[in-house]
């Protein structure tokens, strides 16, 4: 690691369309640091679910599926990769079968605590190797990684969010419209949001951003000046004792 790199954890949190995974992998390659997307391990959950033939809120079946399920998640940010055992399904986590029913996955307690101690072993092994690390997810900065130094919360209006998931899908081949994709994003959001277990919200010590009207460097620059504020960078973070 070199002495300007991230150490610890910057937790990001928030809605899909706000821009977070855009942020978090340019956050995390400015910053030397890993990057891990938790939204894609709860697609890959998914995606076993799916392939199982089993409804998205079987919770009783879901549970064992998720312990044996050989996730592989990658952390490089210029190379994000998911693998179960040796398969790639980065693409197929982001069909539309999936998009409809990970938050039903999502929302079940067995599968939240499952794959929130993967991603705290996950992060703990890059800490421990000296790397510091973004996280981006919906309850990072409230359960996964609630002593993070710097807490994230995006938001945006529901048009930006939906214009720029629709965007997004049509430059990966999953073309729709976008009135389509805000009755998605929207009730993604309040399933997301309502549910019991580690729902969407912000950690009250969160930086709150709305990037309605911010374009994404602005917001990646506006970040790196709290971190650098906040002392996170290796030469800084070493002196404070973090
Ligand atoms: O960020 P995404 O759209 O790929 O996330 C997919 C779903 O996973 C989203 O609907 C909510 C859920 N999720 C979650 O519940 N907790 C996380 N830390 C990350 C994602």
């Amino acid at each position: 690691m070199d002495a300007g790199d991230l150490r610890g954890v910057i937790a990001l949190d928030g809605p899909s369309g706000t821009g977070k995974s855009t942020v978090a992998r340019r956050l995390a390659r400015r910053l030397g640091a890993r990057y891990l997307d938790t939204g894609a391990m709860y697609r890959a959950v998914t995606l076993a679910t799916l392939r199982a033939g089993l409804d998205p809120d079987d919770e009783a079946r879901i549970v064992p599926i998720a312990e044996g399920l050989d996730l592989r998640m990658g952390t490089d940010p210029d190379r994000s990769t998911v693998h179960i055992g040796d398969e790639d399904v980065a693409a197929e986590i982001r069909g539309r079968p999936v998009t409809l029913a990970v938050s039903a996955v999502s929302a079940i307690p067995g599968v939240r605590e499952l794959l929130k101690a993967e991603q705290r072993a996950i992060i703990q092994r890059e800490v421990g190797g000296g790397h510091g690390i973004v996280v981006e997810g919906r309850d990072i900065g409230t359960a996964v990684a609630p002593d993070a130094p710097l807490k994230v919360f995006l938001t945006a209006s529901s048009d930006a969010r939906a214009l720029r998931r629709a965007r997004q899908d049509a430059a990966e081949g999953r073309p729709s419209t976008v009135d389509a994709t805000r009755l998605d994003v929207d009730r993604r959001d309040r399933l997301d949001s309502s549910r019991s277990a580690s729902p969407l919200r912000a950690a009250d010590d969160a930086v709150r951003l709305d990037t309605t009207d911010l374009d994404l460097a602005g917001v990646v620059d506006l970040l790196l000046t709290i971190v650098d504020e906040r002392g996170l960078r290796g030469v800084a973070a070493e002196r404070a004792g973090r």
